[in-house]
C-alpha cells in the first residue's frame, strides 16, 4: 500500500509544492514497502474502469480507499459518455478488452458545475459544444425535470439522468455488445457521489446483458470475408 501523508488544510498548493510533497511521498512509501514501486511498475491489473467528472473533489482513488493499480480512471467534465469521444472508446476499449476489467463505474456528484450550466440559457466558450450532450439528456427527460421546481434538486437529479444515460451510452458501444456476446462477464454501474456526505449512492441502473437495451440497440459484428 502506498503511505497517504497528511497535508495542512491551510498549505496553498503550488506547482514546487507538488514537486515536494512527491519526494516526500516516494520516502514514506518506500519506509513503509521497499517493493512498493518495483512491484507496481511490472504491470497493472485493474478489475475496475472508472468514467467520472473532472472536479477536483471527486479523484477515484481517494473516495473509494484504493490505491494506484486499482482502478483505470478516465474523467471528463461532467462524466459525459458520448460515442465520438476517441479517448473514451479508446480507454473503454483498452479497459474492457486488454485489461479484462469486469466492472465500468459511471460515476457523477451531485452538484455537479457542468451539469448546472448544461441546464442553463447561458453560454460559457467551448465547453458549450460539450454540454448540448447534457442537453439531451435533458430533452429526453424533460417532462419529469419540468416537475421539479426547486434549482438545486432539479441539478442533481439531471446529474443521476446524466449518469443513467452513461451507464446506457456505455452498452450500446459494440465494445460492450462483443463482450457480452463472447459470454464475458461485465456489469456497468451507475453512481452518484455527495460532496456534502462523502457517500455514494448506487442508483440501481446497472446493466449485465444488454436485457435494458432496445432491440435497434442491439448489434452483432458482421460475418468477415
Ligand atoms: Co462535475
Amino acid at each position: 500500500m502506498c503511505a497517504k501523508l497528511e497535508r495542512a488544510a491551510h498549505q496553498p498548493i503550488t506547482y514546487e509544492g507538488l514537486l515536494q510533497g512527491n519526494k516526500e511521498w516516494v520516502a514514506a512509501t518506500l519506509a513503509e514497502d521497499p517493493e512498493y514501486f518495483a512491484r507496481l511498475s511490472a504491470g497493472q491489473k485493474p478489475p475496475i474502469l472508472w468514467i467520472g467528472c473532472s472536479d477536483s473533489r471527486v479523484p477515484a482513488n481517494q473516495i473509494t480507499n484504493t490505491n494506484p493499480g486499482d482502478i483505470f480512471v478516465l474523467r471528463n467534465i461532467a462524466n459525459v459518455v458520448v460515442h465520438t469521444d476517441m479517448s473514451m472508446l479508446s480507454v473503454l476499449d483498452y479497459a474492457v478488452n486488454i485489461l479484462e476489467v469486469e466492472h465500468v463505474i459511471v460515476c457523477g456528484h451531485y452538484g455537479c458545475g457542468g451539469v448546472a450550466a448544461a441546464l442553463s440559457n447561458n453560454q460559457f466558450g467551448i465547453i458549450d459544444n460539450w454540454l448540448r450532450n447534457i442537453k439531451d439528456v435533458y430533452r429526453l427527460h424533460e417532462h419529469e425535470l419540468n416537475s421539479i421546481s426547486d434549482p438545486k434538486k432539479k441539478v442533481d437529479r439531471m446529474v443521476e439522468l446524466n449518469v443513467s444515460e452513461g451507464v446506457f451510452n456505455v452498452t450500446k458501444t459494440s465494445i460492450i455488445q462483443n463482450r457480452w456476446a463472447a459470454g464475458k462477464k461485465l456489469k456497468i454501474h451507475g453512481w452518484v457521489y455527495s460532496l456534502e456526505t462523502g457517500f455514494i449512492k448506487d442508483l440501481g441502473v446497472t446493466c449485465q446483458a444488454n436485457d435494458n437495451l432496445s432491440s435497434v440497440f442491439k448489434t452483432v459484428e458482421s460475418k468477415k470475408g
